[in-house]
């Protein structure tokens, strides 16, 4: 198929007398990622949600694919290949990190969470495979060691591998992620950075959304920049950084700073 994975046309959501996200347009090829950046309150996870469907816009058009998306569910969205790692997100306690990651999977399968209930032959079934497509991811992200270990005991670095696997497992064709670095140490950043830069170099198309200038210069293939839910610049790393619209949204005037946290 040609064109974009992803495209949005005049993205639009208010909240009250605020235009969250006010006309956005972008565009996201196969196997590239895209980093969203912007100050705090620009719009950033509004525009996250509005894609993973947790939102509803209130204008514009999306696509995946050949298909409009922007009136489904944020379910039907994800069986057709949205997944999502939340700003902020946390495991589930009382679970191993396997059973983390599969929790994620039933909400992409046929069976589904009622099947799952009623424990169906159906559901059995798939409980095997989805258990082996599980260890796959959580190795994947570097946690086999760790798979049958409670997933809360972690570090908080370990526990966001956790929800990239769990986002894995369904084997997306759209990788969504909120800031999966905030509130790491420098150490558990730089792992984070490394296994998305192994994702993207296994072709997974990704959308970044970042306070971290720096990183999302060193992950994405190309940058949309938003401030008060417009799109300031989009461009390469390079070209964003030394865009003087995005240096007056960041800070007025320096060059935009290498790190900046956003909220924990
Ligand atoms: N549920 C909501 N109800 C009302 N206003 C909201 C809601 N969600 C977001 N907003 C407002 O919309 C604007 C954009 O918020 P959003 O959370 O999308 O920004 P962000 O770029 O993700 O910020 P941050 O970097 O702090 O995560 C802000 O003015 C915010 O106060
Ligand atoms: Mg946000």
């Amino acid at each position: 198929m040609s064109g974009p994975l992803l495209e949005a046309a005049g993205l639009t959501r208010a909240f009250g007398g605020v235009l969250a996200v006010d006309g956005v347009d972008l565009a996201v090829e196969r196997g590239t990622t895209l980093g969203v950046i912007g100050p705090n309150g620009a719009g950033k996870s509004t525009l996250f949600h509005l894609i993973s469907g947790h939102l509803r816009a209130d204008g514009g058009t999306l696509r995946l694919g050949d298909r409009r998306v922007e009136r489904l569910s944020p379910q039907a969205r994800a069986r057709l290949g949205v997944a999502i790692v939340f700003q902020g997100a946390r495991v589930f306690h009382g679970m191993t990190v396997v059973e983390n990651v599969m929790v994620g999977a039933h909400a992409t399968t046929g069976a589904g969470f009622v099947a799952a209930a009623l424990r169906l032959p159906r559901h059995r079934r798939e409980e095997r495979s989805i258990a082996a497509r599980a260890r796959e991811a959580v190795r994947r992200v570097g946690l086999a060691e760790w798979a049958d270990h409670p997933a809360e005991q972690l570090p908080l670095g370990r526990q966001r591998a956790v929800q990239l696997a769990r986002a894995l497992c369904g084997r997306p064709r759209l990788l969504l992620l909120d800031e999966p670095a905030s509130g790491l140490r420098a150490a558990e950043r730089e792992r984070l950075a490394e296994l998305i830069e192994d994702l993207r170099s296994e072709g997974v198309t990704m959308v970044l959304v970042e306070h971290d200038v720096g990183l999302v210069g060193r992950l994405a293939d190309r940058v949309t920049v938003l401030d008060l839910g417009r799109v300031i610049a989009e461009g390469t790393p390079e070209a964003i950084r030394a865009d003087p619209a995005v240096v007056r949204a960041y800070l007025g005037t320096a060059p935009p700073p290498a790190h900046v946290d956003g909220p924990a």
